[in-house]
């Protein structure tokens, strides 16, 4: 008789996990274990280590199951030990963990290609779930990853891959699915953001304000890939893939860095109603798909103008949601932490239900990719000229060769050697027009210096 009661309430629990909750005891009444191994115990592991042994028991009373992390996979033992609690736990062998089938889900927080690639594949041949924060591999294998995943009915998530603790990826799959996106552009890389606030609010050049990220801890000793785009245009890529459904790689996005922008292109910006950000913006068009990096003028009224310092958001424009905005902390320890661990809770959930696996066809379509040329935008031009008559008259008649109109001009003599600097910003035009006019600009006596070229966003 007991044991007939207890099978009917186990049967019950497992259809309806979440009333387990309202029990008195619930831990003391599931069964289930879900098993993890966190691949990495770095600035990302170990904040992830923090916030799931911090948080266990409320998360395993929402959950209904308990939570075992069962390895962490590091290279150096010895300093892993000191940021655990119970150092047995800890292992340097990729073998004790893919052996150990109560490993249900696999969080590679390890970063690079190799073997991080190797390590995710190998856990989904064995029917493990993966969660990863790594932006570098999925720019790169995202798409086989997720065809993998599916073919082998396992869940893999990675909200932290892109803008740290802001949940864009989860809402970009399901909170957004009922519409059709046209464009999704972001702030993605807080280091740049850091520089450009200071050279904007405080005047810095921008070697000053790079130097004031490194102490501070945001830029890397080595910050070509923040500073060139680099980690952007891997954001970008994953964006546009979800956001449109189609493949879109590192590769097919046009990257351009943000260091050569002075505090005087940023004065001038100021005083045309516009402020400079270095943004990723990902447009589905009906010539095909594109994807870029580089630094914009963005009006002082558009959203992603006002997001300063270190802080990361992401813009999105859907047919039926209009336009929508994400923001918060793109990166740092807890901040990512909290996007590995929502992935983890999603999957053990899934696990407990018995519906992982529910990838689905994210990437069906196959979408032209547009070269940059074919792209259209409008354009913050700096130039020197002969300060003379006649010379403006030169600008306007080669730019209206080219269908450029001039929307917005600034002219400011310059005292020591008779010229002037010229500031326009142009209408709309296709970008391989512009520079065939910047081309033939460049050839005329009258014009000394292109001192800088950067898209405007409208
Ligand atoms: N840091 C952030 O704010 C942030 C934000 C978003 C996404 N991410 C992504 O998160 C991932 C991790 O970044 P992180 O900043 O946490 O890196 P990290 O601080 O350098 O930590 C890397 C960890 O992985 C371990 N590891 C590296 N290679 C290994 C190998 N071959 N075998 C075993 N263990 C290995 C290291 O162990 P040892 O110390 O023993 O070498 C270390 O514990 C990267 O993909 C990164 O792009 C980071």
């Amino acid at each position: 008789m007991i044991i007939g009661i207890m099978k009917q309430r186990q049967s019950i629990m497992e259809q309806k996990k979440l009333e387990i909750v309202i029990e008195d005891n619930p831990i003391d009444n599931v069964q289930k274990t879900v098993g993890l191994a966190l691949l990495g115990l770095g600035t990302v592991g170990g904040g992830t280590y923090r916030v799931l042994t911090g948080q266990l028991d409320e998360i395993q009373k929402r959950l209904g199951c308990r939570i075992e992390i069962r390895h962490i996979l590091v290279r150096n033992l010895k300093k892993a030990s000191l940021r655990v609690q119970d150092s047995r736990i800890l292992t340097n062998r990729w073998e004790d963990v893919i052996e150990d089938d109560g490993v249900d889900i696999v969080v590679e927080l390890m970063g690079g290609m190799e073997p991080a690639y190797t390590y995710i594949r190998e856990a989904m041949e064995r029917g493990k779930h993966v969660v990863t924060a790594n932006k570098d591999l999925l720019a790169e294998h995202g798409p086989t990853l997720l065809e993998l995943a599916l073919n082998k009915g396992v869940d893999f998530m990675f909200e932290a891959a892109v803008a740290g603790g802001i949940p864009i990826i989860m809402p970009l799959e399901k909170s957004l699915a009922g519409n059709h996106l046209t464009e999704i552009m972001g702030i993605v890389n807080g280091t740049t953001n850091f520089i450009l606030t200071k050279m904007s609010e405080e005047g810095m050049d921008y070697r000053e304000a790079l130097i004031q990220a490194t102490e501070l801890g945001y830029a890397e000793a080595d910050p070509t890939a923040d500073v060139d785009g680099l980690d952007a245009g891997r954001k970008v890529a994953i964006l546009a893939s979800l956001a449109f459904h189609c493949p879109v790689y590192f590769h097919d996005v046009h990257v351009e860095g943000m260091s050569m922008i002075s505090a005087k292109d940023i004065r001038y910006a100021s005083q045309m109603g516009r402020t400079i950000k270095l943004v990723g913006v990902a447009r589905d068009t009906d010539t095909g798909v594109e994807a870029y990096v580089c630094p914009m003028l963005l009006p002082k009224s558009h959203p992603l103008s006002s997001v300063n310092d270190s802080f990361n958001a992401v813009f999105v424009h859907g047919d039926a949601v209009g336009d929508a905005m994400f923001f918060g902390r793109g990166a740092g320890d807890l901040p990512t932490a909290s996007a590995v661990t929502g992935d983890i809770l999603s999957i053990a959930e899934n696990i407990l239900h018995g519906s992982s696996g529910r990838i689905g066809q994210l990437l069906y379509k196959k979408r032209p990719m547009k070269r940059m040329e074919d792209t259209y935008n409008r354009y913050f031009l700096r130039l020197h000229v002969e300060d003379r008559c006649g010379v403006l008259a030169e600008l306007t008649e080669i730019f209206a060769r080219y269908e450029v109109s001039v929307a917005q001009i600034i002219q400011r003599e310059h005292q020591k050697d008779d010229l002037a600097e010229v500031v326009v910003i142009t209408s709309l035009v296709r970008e391989g027009d512009f520079q065939t006019a910047i081309e033939e600009l460049s050839y005329r006596t009258s014009v000394k210096k292109i001192s800088r070229m950067i898209r405007v966003y409208e």
